[in-house]
């Protein structure tokens, strides 16, 4: 397929996710007035939020989390921006990165200089069961849900189990992708498990002190994460600390055409690549669903967008919405070769302090996945880090200019991935 360029440049000028976690009391439009406040804020030389002229909002299922649908006026009103054109994206788990790339296109278009796109998803509201449910909504859902009975869970667990076959992986590389990104969580206060596998490990021992009970005695996080009580099985052979949790949120970002950027701020990082693939469910890839054919083609596109190569990217924020769903992002990015990611992520290729950190928010495993939220999320995290006001967790070993966002939608139906520069 034809890969064009933008007709003009998108910088990203500000952006903030709000706190992600369990709020009962606060609502989707709660939490996005939340993040929407944080981003204005972020904005270096301020902005009249008069400015900002039109709204692209992810969500994926608001009408069955919250009962709301028809989402985008809705947002416009709560932020006070009616009656600027608002609209809903839905795509799955990618639905914000949608949102994004969508802003993005509008920019580059000449039709607007300055967009929001958001991403909203409330979630703790309703039981793990009927969540469960609500996700299987982005199934095929006459064959893998109807027929076949699959959860979001049982569908990764499928593949999986299908990488550990072919190559002879196992569940102690999964637990290292699951200590790393909550070793890199830890350092993200708006992340909804703020904390190391070890320390949630500490938690457990003196909660069962307090109670009386007899104290576990797991020798380190994986004699914890091996526990079939601590850490019991999902969807075999993923258990409970190889999935990302069950999440509010929202995230947001403010994007202006590079022309007038300068008004706003003075330290540039734009969109330089922005590529979308679909694909049909897994059973239609063929023999093998070890790799996810959209994200290798979003991949592809976005580097050739860019005019760059996997090997230039810096650092990336990829859709571990399960353990193994990283491992499979970062070989379909091109960052490893097939088979080879299980085993390079457990000798640290993939850490805080690696050529080319993975997660560093906490990836969707710790700092939460409120689906519709997500995109948008990664891609505030990009741009915070290539600003270098990541604070506590900022990579600080090299020198960042490129980084990359992939999100996924279902189990890759949907794929989008983006590349923002400092200029
Ligand atoms: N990772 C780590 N800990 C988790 C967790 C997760 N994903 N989910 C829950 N926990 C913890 C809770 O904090 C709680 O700890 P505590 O007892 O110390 O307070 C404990 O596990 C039990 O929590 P609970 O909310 O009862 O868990 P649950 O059994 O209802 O839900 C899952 C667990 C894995 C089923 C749920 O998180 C889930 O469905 N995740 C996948 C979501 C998904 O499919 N997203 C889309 C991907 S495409």
């Amino acid at each position: 397929m034809a890969n064009r360029e933008l007709s003009r440049g998108v910088t990203i000028i500000g952006g903030a996710m709000s706190h992600f976690g369990s709020y009962p009391d606060k609502s989707g439009r709660d939490l996005m007035a939340e993040a929407y406040t944080d981003a204005v804020g972020t904005v270096d030389k301020g902005i009249d939020t008069n400015d900002i002229e039109a709204l692209y909002i992810g969500n994926f299922a608001g009408e069955l989390f919250e009962r709301q649908g028809h989402m985008g006026h809705i947002m416009a009103d709560w932020l006070g921006l009616v009656p600027r054109p608002s609209t809903r994206i839905e795509g799955a788990c990618a639905s914000s990165g949608l949102a994004f790339r969508e802003a993005v296109i509008a920019i580059a278009s000449g039709v607007y200089d300055v967009v929001l796109a958001a991403g909203v998803e409330k979630m703790t509201n309703v039981p793990v069961e009927k969540v469960q449910d609500y996700l299987a909504a982005a199934s095929d859902v006459p064959y893998e849900l109807d027929l076949a009975a699959f959860t979001f869970p049982g569908l990764y667990a499928a593949m999986t189990t299908a990488y550990m076959s072919k190559y002879g992986a196992s569940t102690e590389h999964l637990m290292q992708v699951a200590i790393k990104n909550h070793d890199n969580g830890a350092l993200n206060p708006k992340a909804q498990f703020n904390s190391t596998i070890k320390s949630l490990m500490e938690h457990r021992v003196e909660r069962a002190i307090e109670k009386g009970s007899p104290k576990p005695g797991w020798r380190d996080e994986y004699d914890f994460l091996r526990d079939e009580k601590s850490n019991p099985i999902v969807a075999d052979p993923l258990r409970l600390m190889d999935c990302s949790p069950v999440t509010d949120g929202a995230s947001c970002v403010i994007l202006a055409a590079e022309e007038v950027a300068k008004e706003y701020t003075d330290s540039m990082v734009n969109v330089v690549g922005t590529s979308q693939a679909s694909a049909g469910p897994f059973t239609t890839w063929g023999s093998d669903i070890t790799s996810i054919p959209s994200a290798r083609l979003a991949a592809r596109d976005a580097y050739a967008m860019a005019g760059v190569t996997a090997k230039d990217i810096d650092f990336a924020e990829v859709h571990d919405c399960f353990t193994f769903a990283e491992i499979m992002a970062v070989e379909d990015l091109g960052f490893f070769e097939p088979g080879t990611a299980a085993f390079a992520s457990s000798d640290g290729e993939t850490s805080s302090v690696s050529d080319r950190p993975i997660n560093i928010s906490g990836g969707l495993k710790s700092k939460g996945h409120p689906v519709g939220a997500t995109g948008i999320a990664q891609i505030q995290e990009v741009w915070t880090q290539l600003r270098g006001r990541a604070e506590r967790r900022q990579i600080s070993h090299k020198d960042l200019r490129l980084g990359l966002a992939h999100n996924v939608g279902g189990t890759g139906g949907t794929c989008v991935v983006h590349i923002l520069e400092r200029q």
